[in-house]
């Protein structure tokens, strides 16, 4: 199950890249947005941050999908590396992600709330679905429809993965890694919370101050 970080934020994206194994970093207009500054050199010092082969999933704005279509050219032509678009599952971001299909440019469905809306992109190219899991939970059940296209995609052999998105708890992360979801995409802050566990460190001080009574240094190299 892939993890990928859902911001825009050089600072933070840097310091997970570093510690966690990251797969991607994903933004959206929202996302851009909140970051205050001009977004192609925003996108190139993420690409930097992260190399050239993890995705880079940069959202378009248009209606139509012509206008996507032409935002995607704009996009991979300025971004270098694994550059994946994101496109709302509109009619038109249908259409569009059916035009960048033949053109072999890569494709997200966003703004899924629905198991039929996350097949009919799957069925049009899209590389991955995003199902907006805290979002849908806020309606209905977010789990269970993440769990809904995990199956609809097996059953019919679609090649279409599910990366799920929006999220507020690490509950909801680990349930829908439990029905199967292919990546999870979610904020720094919620992806350092899945090592929060208040007993971790109290066992780590044990550890290393019954070591250190005995042996008196903080490590196990250089002894003799
Ligand atoms: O990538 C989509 C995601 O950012 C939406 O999340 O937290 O705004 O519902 P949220």
């Amino acid at each position: 199950m892939k993890i990928v970080i859902d911001s825009g934020n050089v600072k933070e994206i840097r310091d997970l890249n570093e510690y966690f194994p990251i797969d991607g970093v994903t933004t959206n207009p929202s996302i851009i947005v909140k970051e205050q500054r001009p977004f192609l050199p925003l996108l190139k010092e993420i690409r930097n941050v992260i190399g050239e082969e993890k995705e880079l999933f940069v959202q378009v704005i248009s209606n139509k999908a012509e206008n996507m279509v032409e935002e995607a050219h704009y996009v991979t032509n300025s971004i270098s590396g694994e550059v994946v678009i994101k496109i709302p599952v509109t009619e038109e971001g249908i259409k569009a992600i059916k035009l960048l299909k033949a053109e072999g440019i890569r494709t997200l469905a966003t703004t899924v709330y629905t198991p039929m809306s996350a097949f009919v992109a799957a069925k049009a190219g899209a590389e991955y679905v995003a199902p907006y899991v805290n979002r849908i939970d806020n309606l209905g059940n977010g789990t269970n429809v993440v769990s809904e296209i995990t199956q609809i995609f097996s059953i019919h052999n679609l090649p279409c993965q599910v990366l799920a998105a929006s999220f507020k708890n690490v509950k909801q992360l680990l349930n829908v890694a439990l029905v199967g979801a292919h990546g999870i995409t979610a904020s720094p802050e919620l992806i350092k919370a899945m090592l929060e566990h208040s007993s971790v460190e109290k066992d780590v001080c044990k550890f290393r101050d019954e070591w250190v009574q005995l042996y008196g240094k903080e490590t196990i190299s250089l002894m003799v």
